[in-house]
């Protein structure tokens, strides 16, 4: 290996006392490549193990807790004790690569397309539609329904347990509930979820304290609990840089093994909300977590140099997600000194070789601009 990537292949130890074997993880990403009725396919599962052997970490794509939830076509479930085999079939393909398999679990919200949820009835904080051509109109969830739910966090995180999982990440970013509850702009409340910045935050903490709570009764101490968020909002009023600088406040002292930003550029720079712009998200996140907990940092790293660059800000782990698509390799060329073979333009000749489902690949060759090369 080349001394200069050396330190991304050092182990860290989480809080809890698991070791990661290296800095790099495969981040969330959606498939929509399951079967119907939730489980998961044979094409999806070889697509994980495929690109489960050199990270430390594999977070799945998103599943919905709850069938209210269901957020994309062909999304696996994990809402029901039925999906268990299939969410342990997926777990062990990973593991047996010998990475870390977390199960990333959400609810979509007012995302969610009216024709995946039941009774069309999509809901959320308020009855304030997404900012999107072609948006469903969402009912305010009743307070009970807001608690089903966060039951339904704790109860697919001993699902996640009982399926053989080494973590769970509860997904607060992109646009969905948890982050809707946070939001200023989709949470107009009035109740103990909303309002002040402190209530707009009891959703999401209350999420984190169900899932810490199960995880106490049903698993040991290595069960790895994670926390993604989405740093800022482009709506005003909107989640600012500051708000979210608050929330991470307080989540680095929650006792989470890891947090995860989501971003689509390692290196952007926050929009509004703290005084110096010129300095990156990842910069303000890390000032503000110090050491009490690692932070994923993810975003645009293909090259080992941008990787390079990207831990050399600090930041203890980095995810990858588009590069892992185009090259499954990645992670392996770099360990063995040969970095200069890494692929960074998806080829789209090769789907077979790269073993990617059908429902991904047609998604990937029909969006251009999304992946590098199409
Ligand atoms: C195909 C695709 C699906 C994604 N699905 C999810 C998801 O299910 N959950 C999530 O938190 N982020 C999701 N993301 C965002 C990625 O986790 C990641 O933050 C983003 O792709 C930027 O990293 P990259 O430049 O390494 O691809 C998705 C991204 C892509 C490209």
């Amino acid at each position: 290996m080349n001394p200069e990537y050396q330190d991304l292949f050092s182990p860290l130890t989480l809080k809890n006392g698991v070791e990661l074997k290296n800095r790099l993880v495969m981040a969330p990403m959606t498939n929509s490549s399951s079967n119907p009725d939730g489980t998961v396919t044979d094409a999806e599962v070889n697509y994980y193990a495929r690109r489960s052997k050199g990270v430390s970490m594999v977070i799945t794509a998103t599943t919905y807790v709850i069938p209210s939830g269901k957020g994309f076509p062909n999304e696996f479930a994990a809402d029901r004790d039925a999906m268990i085999p299939s969410l342990s079939k997926l777990a062990k393909a990973i593991q047996a690569q010998g990475a870390k398999a977390i199960l990333q679990i959400f609810h979509a919200g007012k995302m969610s397309p009216t024709e995946l949820v039941p009774d069309g009835d999509v809901v959320s904080a308020s009855d304030v539609p997404a900012n999107r051509e072609g948006a469903a109109q969402p009912r305010s969830l009743r307070e009970e329904e807001v608690e089903e739910i966060i039951e339904a966090f704790g109860e697919t995180t001993r699902r996640a347990i009982e399926a053989g999982y080494d973590g769970v990440e509860i997904h607060g970013a992109n646009g969905y509930l948890i982050q809707q509850f946070f939001s200023p702009h989709s949470n107009l409340r009035e109740d103990r979820f909303g309002g002040s910045l402190e209530k707009r935050m009891t959703f999401p903490l209350a999420i984190v304290d169900k899932v810490q709570s199960v995880v106490a009764e049903h698993a040991d101490d290595s069960f790895i609990v994670g926390y993604r968020f989405s740093p800022e909002e482009p709506e005003t009023p909107g989640i600012t840089m500051e708000e979210t600088l608050h929330l991470v406040d307080v989540l680095a002292d929650k006792n989470l093994d890891y947090l995860h930003v989501s971003l689509f550029d390692f290196f952007s720079k926050p929009r509004r909300g703290v005084e110096d712009l010129e300095k990156t998200r990842i910069a303000h996140l890390l000032e503000t977590i110090g050491e009490r907990v690692p932070l994923i940092g993810v975003g645009s790293i293909y090259t080992a140099e941008d990787a390079k660059l990207a831990f050399n800000t600090g930041v203890p782990l980095l995810a990858l997600g588009r590069e892992l698509v185009i090259d499954p390799d990645w992670v392996q060329k770099i360990a063995e000194g040969r970095e200069s073979e890494i692929i960074t333009e998806i080829n789209k000749e090769k789907q077979e070789e790269l073993v990617v489902p059908d429902p991904l690949w047609k998604n990937i060759i029909n969006t251009p601009g999304w992946f590098p090369g199409v």
